[in-house]
């Protein structure tokens, strides 16, 4: 061996570790029994915070350049699916808490008010640098946001929201594919009018469906027109543009194109990639809900409606939270624009070809 052997407890090292859960109870001379599993649970998530801003953070700097390689994506790929396989732990994670009784954590909450997982810096970097910018937080979140923190964590947080997050990275990646405008063929003017023949065929099912009540009918073909102006106004770039000046769509037009034109045809070899990228956002946005409403609903059996130790109104804040603090929502509304396969225009020949491998004697 060339280097020096190394001893399990000292590689991982262990003596750190190990003497790092003191419960307050403990200090107080009133031991709780169940503070010991409070602690460890929130150092365990913690460290797995760690392990999904390392994966994050190498991710971004990929995004982060002009060009991005194939091999760079599947890279990309591999390491989005770890994150999800770790969500997968954490959601999971939250049972071992609800084996605590509202009484049992009783024996300890107040030693460690006002401290909360609200003051979690790896957390809020992680919503952050995904794409939660303090602008998209639900009203009662913002308020919240930093009035908890110290200010050193506060500085770092406002750096990170000089930088640009990985939702606007995937954004530029997105918009500049060529498929807004190829070659010549307007393959959206082709999209477009499929929509049409598919809504108007819509319309007539509704109209002749003689078991609908005219109220009911009045509804059905109000909403047909309101999904057609929706297809309407992704393809008029004003009122695109519109939209997400408000900050009611965050992915930029180009892009909104892109992702659509990836999805409809996900079996090209090249748009292959890609399309898995995007799923692994959309597992990682709904993991990451799935676990805001379970710790919701976990605060909720805990605290009933008593307020947080961090001083929001708790369960209710957490609901509020989980409802409003999602990242990639206009990836989940694509499915919106998708349309049956046998109406998909079909690709002339060369641009088909661009979009397969090429294979050369
Ligand atoms: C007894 C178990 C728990 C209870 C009763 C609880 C309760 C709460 C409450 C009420 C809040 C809202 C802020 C406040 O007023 O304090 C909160 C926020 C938070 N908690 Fe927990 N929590 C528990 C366990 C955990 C665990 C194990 C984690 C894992 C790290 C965690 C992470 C967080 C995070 C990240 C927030 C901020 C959420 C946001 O602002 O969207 N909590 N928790």
């Amino acid at each position: 061996m060339k280097h020096k052997p190394i001893y399990y407890s000292e590689y991982l090292e262990l003596d750190k570790v190990l003497s790092s859960q003191n419960p307050k109870s403990l200090e107080h001379g009133n031991e709780a029994h169940d503070e010991t599993l409070f602690i460890i649970i929130h150092q365990a998530y913690e460290l797995w915070f760690k392990q999904i801003i390392h994966e994050v953070d190498s991710i971004y700097k990929i995004f982060n350049q002009d060009k991005i390689r194939p091999n760079d994506l599947s890279t990309v790929n591999h390491r989005l699916s770890r994150i999800v396989e770790i969500q997968r732990v954490l959601n999971s994670q939250l049972r071992i808490i609800e084996t605590m009784t509202p009484l049992d954590f009783m024996k300890f909450r107040d030693y460690l008010m006002p401290a909360s997982g609200f003051q979690s810096i790896q957390f809020r970097i992680i919503e952050l640098r995904l794409g939660l910018r303090e602008k998209y937080r639900s009203g009662m979140s913002r308020k919240f946001f930093n009035s908890r923190l110290k200010q050193e964590d506060r500085d770092l947080l406002a750096n990170l929201e000089k930088e640009p997050t990985l939702l606007e990275l995937v954004d530029g990646w997105l918009s500049r594919m060529p498929f807004a405008n190829m070659k010549g063929f307007n393959f959206w003017q082709e999209y477009l009018d499929a929509v049409n023949t598919m809504l108007d065929r819509d319309k007539l099912l509704i109209e002749q469906n003689k078991t609908l009540h005219p109220k009911e009918l009045e509804f059905e073909l109000k909403n047909l027109e309101s999904t057609r102006i929706n297809y309407h106004s992704l393809l008029d770039e004003k009122k695109y543009n519109d939209l997400y000046e408000k900050g009611e769509v965050r992915l930029s037009r180009n892009a909104k194109l892109s992702a659509i034109f990836i999805n409809l045809f996900r079996d090209e070899p090249i748009l292959q990639l890609p399309y898995r990228l995007m799923n692994h956002l959309i597992d990682i946005d709904e993991m990451f809900t799935t676990w805001r409403y379970q710790h919701s609903i976990m605060a909720h059996r805990l605290l009933g409606t008593k307020i947080g130790t961090g001083g929001s109104s708790g369960h209710e804040y957490l609901k509020q939270a989980a409802d409003n603090n999602r990242v990639f929502t206009d990836l989940f509304d694509l499915a919106t624009f998708l349309i049956p396969e046998e109406v998909i225009p079909s690709l002339p020949g060369e641009i088909k070809r661009d979009l397969g491998f090429v294979f050369e004697e």
